[in-house]
């Protein structure tokens, strides 16, 4: 269920790629107002879930080999920035943008989903609404086409 509600949501924003790509510069233009950003409990309940969300990933069994020289507390903070301000917070991320992040990595759209379905996990142990999860989704989803580079 899970596995295809990522697919719809990797083929919805395949869809919408005319639009997607005309922002292609600036994938995560900041969002209009802040609902969202306030939904994800402002910048505490981001850095609380960011926290939770990275160490997940290096927990996992699938995924977790490749963030083992990770710094923890570095990653969360810049998905924290990112986020934030992806989703209309007071915030400026100032990492590289995710093609340059994601280079040399050869993740796979295997990669890509487990990752998600991590963050699925660390949403619903922060008891985050399904239709606030559905957001935050859906404005990662089209980065898959910056960060898969491998088959
Ligand atoms: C929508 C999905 C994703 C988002 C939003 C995302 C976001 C980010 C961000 C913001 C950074 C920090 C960039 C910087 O410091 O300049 C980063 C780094 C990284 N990402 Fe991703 N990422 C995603 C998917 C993935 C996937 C699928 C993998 C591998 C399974 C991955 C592995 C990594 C690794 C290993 C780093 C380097 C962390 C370090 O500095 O040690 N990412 N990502």
């Amino acid at each position: 269920m899970k596995n295809y509600f990522v697919a719809c949501l990797v083929a919805l924003s395949g869809l919408v790629s005319v639009s997607a790509h005309a922002q292609s510069a600036m994938p995560m233009a900041p969002a209009r107002n802040d609902a969202l950003f306030q939904a994800l409990g402002g910048k505490p309940g981001l850095q609380a879930l960011m926290d939770l969300f990275v160490a997940g990933l290096k927990a996992d069994k699938r995924i977790g080999e490749q963030f083992k020289d990770t710094k923890a507390s570095y990653l969360s903070e810049q998905l924290v920035d990112q986020v934030c301000m992806a989703t209309g917070g007071p915030c400026k991320y100032e990492g590289a943008d995710m093609k340059t992040a994601h280079a040399g990595m050869g993740i796979t759209k295997g990669n890509f989903n487990a990752l998600v379905e991590v963050l699925q996990a660390s949403m619903d142990a922060r008891n985050i609404p399904f239709a606030t999860q559905n957001q935050l989704l859906a404005l990662l989803a089209p980065m898959h086409r910056d960060i898969i580079t491998a088959k």
